[in-house]
């Protein structure tokens, strides 16, 4: 008989009841070190004091408006946005998959309304993950993600990873965008070259394409920036957002520059719930705090440590992993041993981490992890470590 909760997951036999900062813990009063923050969802870790009050004043007043009405909340969230990226005008959406079908619908409606129409095609790399929709399904192309899920929507084409080469023999007349996440997350941890993303923005422009970024997963101070991007020193023209931005509660953005939206006019997207209240009221707050440069220092300064007594656990059990790799606060270890068998070793010693392909296991704590709090991580996978060999 089919489970009541359609089976879709493989879940780990782990009921978390609570959390707290950097720890969850399970319904057997076990405390689990997070090392995987609900897949960089929990920003500023477990029930943060402050996310805690303003959700809570928000629920007494009001959850739900329409968009048919005035919200601001959102409002506030927008200026924040804008104000600290390159964008000049955001929408709401409630995930980063629906990120991803604005991000789509607006390069291509942006070339429609230039009088170029057959410019639809975007352009994608292997091992990228943009959503389950119909669009990030066909974003992605891998087999994995659409065998039996056809007819594919139409117009991607997926390139080896930062093959700048193919990128350019790829571009077509019917070209329309270029999308890569920054720092490839479900692809195991692969950030790009800065010196790449600085081609991809010349290719683009020389080549009139839009550049869409997924910073889902490594935007909102992840990298020790406040955007993936930064780091390359370059712009996009559209961006996707979504996990950490409402640090545990469902939001998400896309952000664009006044030119990537100008064919987005009224009544050509929406959503229900997008740029809700509640969502939004949180999503202010994880600004307010992540933007601020002292904590950007912070989380650039707990990588350095972090990363630094990664390579130390690697030199110590060198028949378990291989290289660490990454960049802030999203880090992977490549393993030599099952990346599942090391995950479920860490649940052993009550470390959560979190696979990804290439044989990668994810580290992506919250951003406030303390300094004990890696001592800590790195005791437990040294003995998870141990417990393989
Ligand atoms: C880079 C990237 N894009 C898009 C998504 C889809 O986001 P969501 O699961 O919130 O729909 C994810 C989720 O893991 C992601 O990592």
């Amino acid at each position: 008989m089919i489970a009541s909760v359609l089976p879709t997951y493989s879940r780990a036999p782990l009921t978390f009841v609570k959390g707290e900062g950097s720890w969850l813990i399970e319904a057997d009063g076990r405390r689990f070190l997070d090392l995987g923050a609900g897949i960089a969802v929990n920003a500023l870790g477990h029930a943060h004091p402050a996310l805690v009050e303003v959700l809570s004043t928000q629920a007494q007043n009001l959850w739900h408006v329409s968009n048919l009405y005035q919200i601001p909340q959102q409002q506030a969230l927008a200026d924040q946005l804008v104000d600290h990226s390159f964008a000049d005008t955001v929408f709401f959406t409630n995930s980063g998959t629906e990120s991803c079908e604005l991000a789509v619908k607006m390069a291509r409606k942006y070339w429609y309304e230039k009088g170029l129409p057959e410019k639809v095609e975007i352009l994608t790399f292997e091992g990228a993950f943009h959503g389950r929709s119909s669009a990030g399904i066909a974003a992605a192309g891998s087999e994995k993600m659409t065998k039996g899920f056809g007819p594919l929507l139409g117009g991607f084409k997926s390139l080896p990873w930062g093959d700048l080469d193919a990128v350019r023999a790829a571009i077509g007349d019917e070209t329309c965008a270029i999308l890569v996440e920054p720092v490839q997350g479900e692809g195991g941890i692969r950030p790009m070259a800065d010196a790449d993303l600085q081609a991809l923005r010349a290719i683009a422009n020389d080549h009139d394409l839009l550049l869409i970024l997924d910073e889902v997963q490594c935007g909102v101070g992840r990298t020790g920036k406040l955007f993936a991007h930064e780091w390359a020193g370059i712009t996009p023209d559209i961006m996707m957002v979504a996990k950490g931005i409402g640090g545990g509660f469902p939001l998400g953005a896309v952000l664009a520059t006044e030119e990537a939206a100008s064919g987005m006019t009224a009544g050509t997207h929406g959503s229900t719930y997008g740029g809700n209240p509640l969502a939004c009221a949180v999503g202010s707050k994880v600004m307010e705090i992540v933007a601020d440069p002292a904590f950007l220092d912070s989380v650039r300064a707990k990588a350095g440590l972090l990363r630094q007594r990664l390579e130390g656990l690697v030199a110590e059990n060198p028949e378990v992993f291989e290289e660490v790799r990454g960049t802030g606060l999203m880090l992977g270890l490549k393993c030599r041993a099952v990346n599942i068998d090391v995950v479920n070793a860490g649940y052993a010693n009550e470390v959560i981490t979190v696979p990804a392909a290439d044989n990668v296991i994810r580290l992506l704590p919250p951003l406030t992890l303390s300094d004990n709090e890696i001592d800590e991580a790195i005791t437990r996978l040294d003995a998870a470590a141990k417990s393989l060999g």
